[in-house]
This record gives C-alpha cells, structure tokens and sequence, in this order.
C-alpha cells in the first residue's frame, strides 16, 4: 500500500501523531476505535487496533502474531527470553517463573516484602511532611521488590537499578540502529556473575529454574523480570495516586474503607495502563476488522484504547470506584504473553496505598504535578504531595 493509498483509506491514523499519543492521546484514539479500529498510523510505522475484541484476537493469536522477530531489540541485548519467544520455547522460558509469581505463590512469598519495604520507605519520608511520589516512593518501592522477589545473592537495589538503566539505554540505541555499547555488555555480564552465585547457592525462584532452563537462560530471563517490574510499577503506583486524589472524595472512601483500595487499583490501571501498547509482528498474510495486514507488518495493542471502550467500559472516561468490570481491563495484557508479575505488582501498589494511607493522614496533591503521559510507558512524571503537619510549599 502506498503512503497516499493509506492516507486517504486511513485518514484518523494518517494524522495522528507522536506528540497526541504522548500527551493527552483519548479523544484521537476514541475517534480511531469509532471509524478506524485497525489503522495505519505512519507516525508509529505499523497498524495500530483500538478496540478491545480486537485487541484480544491480537494478543491471544500468537501464531498469527508474534514477538519473535528480529526488530525485538530486547533480545538482541539480553539474550532471548520469554519476552522475545513464542510457542513451546516460549512456554519452557516462562514457565519457570509463572509458576513462581502465581496468585497464592506471590501472597505467601511476597506480601511480605512488599509491605515492608512500603512501610520503611514511607515511614523514612514521614517527619519531612512532604514527597513527590514518583522518585520518592513507588520508583524505590519497584525496584526493591522485583529485587527481593528474585533473591538475586548480593545484589543491592541500587545496583540493579544500574544494570536496569544500562540495559534499557542499550535497547534504546539498538531500536534506533545503533550499538549495544560497552557499559550495557558489562551489565549483562555483571547481572549473569550474580545469576550464577544465586543459582550455586540453591535458593529461590532463580535456582528452582535450573530444572528446565540453562544459567545464561536464567539470566535473560531475570533481567527480563526487571524490565517488567520496574517503570511498570512505578507508573501504576503514581497512577494509582494521581487519580486518588485528583478525586478526593474517592480518597476518601478509601481511606474509610480499605477494601476499597483493591477497585482503587484497577480502575486506575484501566485509566492509565503503565504499559500503554504491546507490538507484534504479522507472520502471515492476513485481514482484521478490513485492514489488509502483510507478513511482517508491525502491529500495536493500544491496551490505552481498549481499557476506554465503551461497548466494555460505561462511561469510559471517568474514574469510578464502583465498577463492576474495572478488572477486565487489558493492562497486564493477555494470551500468552500476559504479565507474569500481575499478582506481586497488586500487592505492591496495594501496600504503598495502605502504608501512605496509615502513616500520611492528610494527604493532598502539591504544587507542580504533572498529568500521565507518554507513548509507551504513561506516569506522572512528577507527583508532589504534603500531608499533616506540613507548611504549604512556597509554590502553593
Ligand atoms: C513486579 C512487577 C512485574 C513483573 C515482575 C513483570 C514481569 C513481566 C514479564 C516477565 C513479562 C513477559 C511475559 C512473557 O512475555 O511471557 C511481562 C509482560 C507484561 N507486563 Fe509485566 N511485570 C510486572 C509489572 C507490570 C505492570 C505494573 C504492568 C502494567 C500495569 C505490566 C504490564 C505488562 C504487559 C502489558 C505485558 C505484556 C508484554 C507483551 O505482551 O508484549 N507488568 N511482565
């Protein structure tokens, strides 16, 4: 098809652009999903699907469309992994760590954690009267779980942290066309040495993988498990604070009755899913809702768009802690690939809400916070807030 063909077949998608999908992006894809549900968008290079069935036909149809494919750049960094492969490899990558972070698996292993480690961070921060949540609270708080949950032996937080940050410039550049670089290559051989100590000395989830899976499979696959657990985290938790108290009387309600935290949690990640798309590559020939896709075509998941369809969602846009479906959203995706640290990311969000709520009566949005935003990864960028006790910031 032709760049004219597809302007005047797709003209919502011909037009949209990087800077709407990164800022406010609802109305635009609201618009697409009504006349355009599978539309060619030349701003993203590939087919973007904006309606929920459709979305779910993508995910779940991994034989029709795949991750493997070599403009994964994630693989080409860390090795492949469950992340970059499908079908029975994909199957005995994953399964090893599915197992592990299953619903009753994470509660017993790592409720614990995660309210320790939202205690302490909250307790420290307590006296100041004042904190920006993202930097402060829920980037520290995903970094130390998806750390603990792994036992890597010896590895501190902060240098997981550095090999995360390394390893996710080095997918950057490669994305772009360029080199891994050296810094990256010594990360990953770094979080390897690490993979190898913890597997030697026999315990956790890392070790229990040695039954299926090879040490430098083991590794892909644990820097694989950081990749997932620390934006993601840290957006769904700021998310999570963002709509509370940009909606105090539903803070309110929380705060009154806990329970509601978990309906909280879901309908924020339904408003702002920290993932907002999933990319495939067509293997095939193929046609979805009158779109002629071609093998080898990029085809994008807005999980954005399809947690704000209506056909689904009443009234899609508002924040409503009453919702009788708010976890049938797509944020942790589904099929195959879908996420493998749904349960131990609740418990986390869940237990800074709760350590917030018990240690920061009070708390209400400061000057200079930002709305979510961005193409893949959406957050507040920065969330300011004070409770009790604290003089209101000169900027207030
Ligand atoms: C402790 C936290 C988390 C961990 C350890 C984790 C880990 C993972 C892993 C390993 C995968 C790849 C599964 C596979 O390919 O078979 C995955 C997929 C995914 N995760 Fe998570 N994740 C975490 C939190 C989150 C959060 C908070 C979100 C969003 C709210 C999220 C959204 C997703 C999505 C959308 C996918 C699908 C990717 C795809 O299909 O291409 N994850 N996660």
């Amino acid at each position: 098809m032709t760049s004219g063909v597809a302007a005047r077949r797709y003209p919502l998608g011909a037009a949209l652009t990087l800077e709407q999908l990164g800022a406010d992006p609802y109305g635009p894809l609201a618009r697409l999903r009504e006349t355009e549900p599978v539309s060619w968008v030349p701003a993203l290079g590939g087919w973007l699907v904006t309606r929920r069935d459709l979305c779910i036909d993508v995910m779940r149809d991994a034989s029709l469309f795949t991750v493997d494919d070599q403009r994964f750049s994630t693989a080409r960094v860390v090795g492949p992994s469950m992340l970059s492969l499908d079908g029975d490899e994909h199957r005995r990558h994953r399964d090893p760590f599915a197992s592990a972070f299953l619903r009753p698996e994470s509660r017993s292993r790592f409720a614990e954690l995660a309210a320790l480690e939202a205690g302490r961070l909250v307790e420290a921060l307590a006296p100041a009267g004042r904190a920006e949540i993202r930097r402060d609270l829920a980037g520290p708080l995903a970094v130390n779980v998806v750390a603990g949950a792994l036992r890597l032996l010896n590895a501190e937080p902060v240098e997981v942290l550095a090999w995360y940050d390394e390893i996710v410039a080095a997918v950057d550049r490669v994305s772009a066309g360029g080199e891994i670089g050296s810094r990256a290559r010594a990360a990953v051989s770094d979080l390897g040495r690490h993979v190898d100590a913890t597997i030697r000395h026999g315990h956790g989830v890392l070790a229990d993988a040695t039954a299926t899976l090879a040490p430098a499979e083991i590794a892909s696959n644990a820097a694989v498990m950081m990749f997932g657990g620390i934006e993601t985290s840290e957006g769904m938790t700021t998310s999570l604070f963002w709509h509370l108290l940009i909606n105090p009387d539903q803070l309110t309600s929380v705060a009154a009755d806990r329970s509601l935290g978990a309906s909280a949690v879901e309908e924020s990640l339904r408003l702002e899913p920290a993932a907002a798309r999933v990319d495939r590559y067509a293997t095939s020939d193929t046609e979805l809702a009158g779109a002629r896709i071609n093998a080898g075509d990029l085809v994008i998941v807005s999980l954005t768009a399809a947690n704000r369809d209506p056909t689904t969602f009443p009234e899609p846009d508002v924040f409503d802690l009453s919702r009788p479906n708010a976890r049938s959203h797509l944020a942790f995706a589904q099929g195959p690939h879908a996420c493998v640290g749904i349960h131990l990311a609740r418990l986390e969000t869940l237990a800074a809400l709760d350590a917030v709520l018990d240690r920061w009566p009070g708390i209400t949005i400061d000057a200079g916070s930002t709305p979510p935003s961005g193409v893949i990864f959406r957050k507040p960028r920065s969330l300011p807030v004070r409770w009790d006790g604290a003089p209101p910031s000169a900027a207030t």
